[in-house]
């Protein structure tokens, strides 16, 4: 039997990128929490960031009925019952769409966004290979301009491209995956595209996401081909899952009482695994 596959060996891009990407990432747990033990703040400096950034507002205690019109999108008040459509999706149409093609019999997708540049097309098309397309739709930001470049391989027709030069992958984000727009997939891969999946099987990572309930996830650093920099996100021999690790020595110490990173309670933001629901949430905290 092979020991736990959702265990990739990663290649880390610009530690200065990771620095920023860990500040994010405390950021959502603060706001996410759903999935975390504990953060960093007081609850009331929570509060008050939270008012600083207009995050808090008060749900009516009634839902009345005028509600229903007031919920509906900007712009779409004046149309009649029935009419609006709240979500789309990404998938791609014929150009003369009959209509007759039934989409809500299809099952549910999840998607993988990767932000890419064609110097990284070998290990782009070995992470997308790994992703079925009967589970997943599969989205290319490319940050370089060259679109064409990914022409020749052989999903790349499925898949949708967006160009945009010299932009992060939080950019795209938040520009093309909408809350409203991504509503139907299950989960959102938004990869960096330097990570290795000789060991990852997207399917079996999602099956133990769905049995673990985890909002936000990240798949597990193999110890001895990744750079690693933080030893919460390595892989442990004979573990499915695992939310802290322990230092028990030494300064930094984490233990069963710590409730705050780097012991526990955040993901990288290299390959975060974003549930739809938490999705709705992070989308609204990206600030870029
Ligand atoms: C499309 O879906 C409707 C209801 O969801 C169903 O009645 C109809 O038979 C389906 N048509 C096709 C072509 O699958
Ligand atoms: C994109 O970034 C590269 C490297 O920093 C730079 O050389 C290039 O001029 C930039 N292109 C644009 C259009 O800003
Ligand atoms: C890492 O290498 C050690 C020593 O070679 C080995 O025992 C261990 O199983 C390896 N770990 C993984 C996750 O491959």
């Amino acid at each position: 039997m092979k020991p736990f596959t959702s265990a990739p060996g990663f290649v880390l891009s610009d530690p200065k990128n990771r620095m920023f990407l860990w500040s994010f990432l405390i950021v959502i747990s603060l706001v996410c929490g759903a999935y975390l033990a504990g953060n960093a703040f007081t609850t009331k400096e929570y509060k008050q960031r939270l008012a600083r950034w207009g995050l808090i507002y008060k749900m009516p205690l009634v839902k009345s009925h005028a509600c229903k019109r007031q919920c509906w999108p900007s712009g779409s008040d004046a149309l009649p019952e029935g009419v609006v459509a709240k979500t789309s999706n990404l998938e791609m149409r014929p150009l003369w769409d009959s209509g007759k093609n039934n989409i809500s019999s299809k099952h549910p997708l999840s998607l993988l966004a990767i932000a890419v540049g064609v110097k990284q097309k070998e290990i782009v098309n070995k992470i997308v290979e790994k992703f079925p397309s009967s589970d997943f739709v599969v989205m290319l930001f490319h940050y370089d301009g060259f679109v064409d470049g990914w022409k020749n391989l052989a999903w790349s027709n499925r898949a949708i491209h967006v160009s945009a030069i010299n932009q992060t992958k939080w950019w795209f984000a938040k520009r093309f995956l909408h809350p409203d727009i991504v509503a139907e997939y299950n989960y959102i891969f938004l990869w960096d595209e330097d990570l290795l999946v000789e060991n990852f099987d997207p399917k079996r990572y999602l099956s133990i996401v769905k049995e673990e309930g985890l909002e936000i996830s990240q798949p597990a650093l193999d110890p001895n081909k990744s750079e690693v920099h933080h030893p919460l996100t390595v892989h442990r021999a004979g573990s499915k899952v695992h939310r802290r690790y322990y230092k028990l020595k030494g300064s930094g110490r984490c233990d069963d009482h710590s409730i705050a990173p780097p012991c526990i309670g955040w993901v990288e933001m290299m390959a975060p695994v974003f549930s739809r629901k938490s999705w709705q949430c992070v989308w609204h905290l990206i600030q870029v």
